[in-house]
């Protein structure tokens, strides 16, 4: 199928190769959303500045942005941030297979100075590696997530996220330290920018 592929210089690539794991068990999808996490949810505010800028930059082509898996028992502290650079009609979602904690969120300095109301991110719960999203999103970014996965639920997660992107709309990663920028395009992503770890860069 089309979407596995980037074009990255002319040479079709598989995108799936880009997110290699150690993860080889395969949850049980249906009762992961209601069973507790055994793996510690961790984030930290900052952590996607980079393509926040971007973002900002192509500001008036995003109306609904979805964030998949910024932490949300810790407060989706990412999804906030990038709901700041937004236009204020934006529909901005953090989704996780963990439930949202309204308590941590109001904690986020961008909620507590008065710059974002609390319901200014609709959390969703939702594993991306079980189906798409429930809507069109024009730029979705998925940040250490696959890490948390099995070779086979990366594929399904980047297929279902092919199918909640519209037609050049923006996929952002971050894997094993490598920020990447990824267009959609009617047979796949096209490879945009790419940020390796010991470049110092803004992204
Ligand atoms: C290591 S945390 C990353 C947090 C944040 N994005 C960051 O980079 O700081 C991984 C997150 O992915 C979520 N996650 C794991 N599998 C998922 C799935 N199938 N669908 C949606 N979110 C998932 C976890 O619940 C957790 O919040």
């Amino acid at each position: 199928m089309g979407y596995r592929y980037i074009l990255e210089k002319g040479h079709p690539k598989s995108i799936y190769s880009l997110f290699p794991t150690k993860i080889s068990t395969r949850p049980r999808f249906g009762q992961e959303l209601f069973m507790p996490i055994r793996r510690t949810q961790h984030t930290r505010a900052h952590r996607f500045d980079g393509s926040n800028e971007f973002l900002q930059e192509n500001k008036s082509k995003i109306k609904t942005f979805a964030d998949i898996g910024p932490a949300n028992s810790l407060g989706a502290v990412s999804t906030y941030e990038t709901r700041l650079v937004l236009e204020e009609g934006a529909s901005v979602y953090a989704v996780d297979i963990v439930k949202f904690n309204k308590e941590k969120a109001a904690q986020n300095s961008v909620v507590r100075s008065g710059k974002l109301r609390i319901d200014s991110v609709k959390p969703l719960l939702h594993a991306i590696s079980a189906k798409p999203l429930p809507c069109q999103c024009d730029a979705i970014r998925v940040g250490n997530v696959f890490g948390w996965m099995s070779a086979e639920d990366i594929v399904r997660s980047i297929n279902n996220i092919w199918k909640s992107l519209r037609l050049n709309g923006f996929l952002i990663t971050k894997h094993d330290g490598i920020q990447r920028i990824f267009k959609k395009t009617k047979s796949g992503f096209i490879l945009l920018r790419q940020l390796d770890k010991t470049l110092d860069s803004p992204l």
